[in-house]
């Protein structure tokens, strides 16, 4: 049986200042009447599986749990982390909850703050997955890369590992978390290489053989974070003191890079990260002139702008490319080819709060 894992710990710190540390991104409704969690949530709709498991911060409880309720996705577990500690241990902590209840699950890790507009193809790439996580490989789920992002794990594809309707899986033959420019560039080239979705579909055991293995150190706190549950009405607590001993590192670095076991599948689904503003101005429908506009936006002779305002009316004139956000107590003014950095000014305001 498929039990999803959803991890929506992140901060979203790309789309500041519309997504902050209590409301980030997963939990706005960026592209539509749902947040992104709730479409994570409704993609799974069709699926064989059993309720899913939300992980998320300590501090975004209500918030996960509101949203939960507005789907009345009644089973929903709601896993918290006292501080988040990446995404390796937050899916130890699943499988091996899986783990201490007799079952061995395959665990569909799901990011909570993607993109998919084929559905329908999504769940193929899914049942596609099942027989090989089923024979104990950890997989994969590539996209097609279309520009050399350093955002990104790179998969190189391998020799064929099943034969799927018209496709085929691949052996990964090296998994590279966030190369930089020159070598992302070079895979692009290659033709070989898939983009790591931030997709992964394995058994509970296997992972946490593979963490076993890589990381012990991490496996060993979460082990010990589990051994103590606690529950109240919505949410399940887990060891604090064992859990802030648990390094921070994503599942790619952990396990992804070092296992000899993973297969990639393809998915060719619309698939799309939000990963900063120029991907949410590329998503959503435009104006004549290349304008998103949310709010009360005059404008004059500009174009290709990504325009946000919560309360001010904001009047632009004479300009192109640029994002522009007002929010109640922020002003985010960007260049659309440079807002990935903006991750650079949310560390500043870190550091000076
Ligand atoms: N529970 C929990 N705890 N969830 C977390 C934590 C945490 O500490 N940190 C991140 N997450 C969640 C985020 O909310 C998101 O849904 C998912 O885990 C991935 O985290 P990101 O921080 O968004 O990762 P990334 O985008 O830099 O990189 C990953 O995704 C890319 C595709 O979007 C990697 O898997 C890359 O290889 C991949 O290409
Ligand atoms: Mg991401």
């Amino acid at each position: 049986m498929i039990y999803p894992v959803i991890v929506a710990g992140g901060t979203g710190s790309r789309l500041w200042p519309l997504s902050r540390s209590n409301y980030p991104k997963q939990f706005i409704p960026l592209c539509g009447e749902y947040s992104l969690l709730q479409e994570t949530l409704l993609r799974l709709n069709g699926l064989p599986h059993q309720p899913p498991m939300i992980i998320c911060n300590e501090e975004n409880r209500f918030i996960t749990a509101e949203q939960v309720k507005q789907l009345k996705l009644l089973n929903t577990a709601i896993l918290l982390e006292p501080a988040g500690r990446n995404t390796a241990p937050a899916i130890a902590l699943a499988a091996f909850i899986a783990r201490q209840q007799g079952e061995d699950p395959l665990l569909l890790v799901l990011a909570a703050d993607h993109l998919i507009q084929n559905v329908a193809a999504f769940h193929t790439a899914v049942t596609q997955a099942t027989a090989l996580a089923e024979q104990g490989k950890l997989v994969t789920f590539g996209v097609v890369p279309a520009h050399a992002e350093t955002g990104y794990g790179y998969i190189r594809r391998g020799e064929v590992a099943a034969d799927l309707l018209g496709e085929s899986a691949y052996q990964v033959a090296a998994f590279v978390e966030k190369p930089d420019l020159a070598t992302a560039e070079a895979y692009l080239a290659s033709g070989d290489y898939y983009w790591n979705s931030g997709i992964f579909m394995f058994k509970a055991s296997c992972y946490l053989a593979e963490l076993k293995l890589h990381r012990p150190d991490i496996y060993q706190c979460c082990s010990e974070a589990v051994a103590q549950l606690t529950q109240d009405l919505d949410f399940i607590r887990i060891d604090t003191e064992a859990f802030s001993r648990c390094a921070a590192e994503s599942i790619d670095y952990a396990v992804m890079e070092k296992t000899t076991d993973a297969v990639v599948v393809p998915l060719d689904a619309g698939w799309n990260d939000v990963g900063g503003f120029a991907a949410l101005w590329q998503i959503a429908s435009k104006n004549e002139q290349n304008n998103v506009l949310r709010g009360e936006v005059f404008l004059h002779n500009s174009h290709d702008l990504y325009v946000h305002s919560d309360d001010k009316l904001i009047a632009v004139v004479g300009v192109q490319d640029l994002v522009i956000v007002n929010t109640k107590d922020a002003v985010l003014v960007a260049h659309k080819d440079h807002t990935q950095d903006i991750k650079h000014i949310v560390s500043q305001l870190k550091v000076a709060s």
